[in-house]
């Protein structure tokens, strides 16, 4: 029975078997998913608290190497106008985060390895340490890089790094990327990036087409075997004029969103003192996305703090809420939802894992 799958696995996150998280990916009576959630609010209640972390999201630069067949952003996209904010621009929606003492912001960016590249956003991250005198924690989402580069920002001061494996599956995986991503070079990137020191974060997306509920079970177990101290998932969503959206979507919006409300709970079972964000791509199928995100197990919202000249353009997915909203409009209407439903803010904290807290 499900009542004592669920069970076990609240009771001993390490006895959670790919067949257990199948079964309840697939699962589908509402008494059953009620459960779930409850579940995975009680784990996180203990482990974490109510309480919820903000990261003000700057969308540096949408230049991109890469032609993920998914993404809006990728290199053959036409019609996209290609910006990078300038590093004072950077620097002052950092300050702005920290004024409002969301305690961390992270910085990302499409792919991009040139030196110019490496010296611009360490040269960043050290003015926004010092400016904000060390209190400002900053989070990176800049893809695969050389060790260098990884290092030399992180001796800047970026403590944090998220890249996203996409799928743990090598197979899936290959129908989503051109032959010039790898794999293996993704998953050594996360190794490395736990080895320069960094808090790591990884993530897939949800509902992709070819995609089953064992590819995603097994996602879990990956992220648990990699020892992960962060999570940011979100449903799949097809943007037109990418080669993944013209390839029949197996899955409906609803289903998307259902399961990626899932994963979070099971992740939140499974990795019970880790930092799960509830992502911007919940609210774009889901007026209320991000906040059943929190209610699933997710502690972390990334308010989006891109200038507005910019948001438009920043374009992964369609649907992408807030893009006409100021970063202070943003920010007033999660904090007042965040209240309403009973949690508390991390002001001025980075708000670290308690997984990496015990690691480091
Ligand atoms: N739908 C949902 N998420 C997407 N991403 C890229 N394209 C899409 C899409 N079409 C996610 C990827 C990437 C992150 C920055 O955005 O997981 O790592």
């Amino acid at each position: 029975m499900w009542q004592d799958v669920l069970d076990k696995i609240e009771n001993d996150p390490e006895a959670a078997t790919s067949a257990d998280l199948t079964g309840l990916l697939l699962l589908d009576e509402s008494e059953y998913v009620e459960c779930l959630f409850r579940a995975a609010y009680r784990v996180k209640e203990k482990h974490i608290g109510r309480i919820v972390h903000l990261r003000g999201l700057v969308e540096v630069s949408n230049r991109c190497l890469c032609d993920c067949y998914y993404c809006g952003l990728r290199s053959s996209s036409r019609g996209v106008s290609r910006y990078r904010m300038t590093a004072d621009e950077i620097i002052e929606s950092a300050l702005w985060a920290w004024r409002k003492r969301y305690g961390s912001v992270v910085l990302q960016a499409g792919e991009v390895r040139d030196t110019g590249f490496v010296e611009f956003i360490g040269n960043v991250v050290a003015e926004m340490k010092s400016r904000s005198r060390g209190e400002l924690g900053v989070t990176l989402s800049l893809g695969e890089q050389d060790r260098a580069s990884y290092t030399r920002w992180f001796k800047a001061g970026a403590h944090r790094y998220l890249l996203r494996i996409e799928s743990s599956d090598e197979a899936l995986f290959k129908t989503l990327h051109p032959a010039g991503n790898d794999f293996t070079a993704r998953k050594n990137c996360l190794n490395m990036l736990r080895d320069v020191g960094y808090q790591v974060g990884t993530g897939v997306m949800i509902g992709l087409p070819g995609q089953t509920a064992e590819h995603l079970a097994n996602d879990i177990l990956f992220f648990r075997t990699m020892d992960i101290d962060m999570l940011g998932m979100g449903p799949y969503i097809p943007h037109d004029g990418t080669p993944l959206a013209a390839s029949a979507g197996d899955y409906e919006p609803g289903i998307r969103f259902n399961l990626a409300l899932r994963m979070i709970a099971l992740c939140r079972l499974v990795m019970p003192d880790i930092n799960i964000a509830s992502t911007t791509a919940l609210q774009a199928l889901n007026p209320q996305g991000r906040e059943m995100g929190l209610l699933a197990g997710a502690n972390v919202l990334m308010p989006n703090i891109t200038p507005g000249k910019y948001r438009n353009d920043y374009d992964i997915y369609p649907g992408k809420p807030c893009v006409n909203d100021s970063p202070e409009e943003c920010a007033a209407s999660l904090v007042g939802r965040i209240h309403a439903m009973g949690e508390t803010i991390g002001f001025d904290k980075w708000g670290d894992s308690p997984h990496a807290m015990e690691r480091l």
